[in-house]
């Protein structure tokens, strides 16, 4: 497989990339800057997207521990995916302008997507589970009351956006992606993930990515092979 092939903000997308890549260096890389980098190992929240998985399951993930050949298939939206220039704010962006939720704005975009996913989520029924959906992102500087007060506003609402507009995705196929760095093996069945282990008996392991991502971000580890489980 010579590329990886998903969706970023609604548009059909091709990457290259080494198997350590993150998806937060990838987009960075491509002008996407409004997601931020606080810290690259999964504490703040600020580097936020949230990834549609074939099925339609929507979820928050830090894209800084997310490996970029992980999303063959998936679609990923991003804060630019949002609004559109001149259209109006998304009611995630609109509820924090509204509630005053955002001073320095480096955790913003962060806190966006989380509430974006928050309107798409039909769980979030009680004050404790609006608290810990916001529990993945860090600010230093509003303070958390306005932001909860901007997800209570959309938890649930389910707006007619862009996402809700979506394609349906095809169901997952396995991945082998080469490139100069190595190479990447998503396996979908047991014949072929132990005929991967066989061909690469050094490969990483990876199922999620959020330690060995600490790996890649914090201690530079590069990889020959690696294995998505
Ligand atoms: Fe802090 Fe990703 S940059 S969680
Ligand atoms: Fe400054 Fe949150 S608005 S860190």
């Amino acid at each position: 497989m010579a590329v990886i092939a998903f969706r970023l903000d609604g548009v059909a997308t091709s990457a290259d990339p080494a198997p350590h890549e993150t998806l937060l260096d990838w987009l960075r890389g491509r002008g996407k800057t409004g997601v931020k980098e606080g810290c690259a190992e999964g504490d703040c929240g600020a580097c936020t997207v949230v990834v549609v998985e074939p099925g339609g399951v929507r979820r928050t993930v830090n894209s800084c521990l997310v490996l970029v050949p992980s999303l063959q298939g998936r679609s990923v939206w991003t804060v630019h995916g949002l609004a559109r220039p001149g259209a109006p704010l998304h009611p995630a962006q609109a509820a924090l302008v509204d509630t005053l939720g955002s001073q320095c704005g480096f955790c913003t975009p962060g806190f966006v997507m989380c509430l974006v996913e928050a309107c798409h989520r039909d769980d979030l029924d009680a004050a404790w589970r609006r608290a810990d959906q916001l529990s993945g992102n860090l600010c230093r500087c509003t303070g958390y009351r306005p932001i909860q007060a901007a997800l209570d506003r959309v938890a649930g609402t389910r707006p007619d956006d862009a996402l809700s507009a979506e394609a349906p995705l095809e169901p997952d196929q396995p991945v082998a992606h080469a490139h100069a760095a190595g190479v990447y093996l998503a396996p979908t069945d047991w014949d072929a993930l132990w005929q991967a282990r066989a061909d690469h008996p050094d490969a990483r392991l990876v199922a999620g990515t959020t330690d060995v991502g600490l790996d890649v971000t914090q201690r530079h580890a590069r990889y020959a092979a690696v294995i998505d489980l």
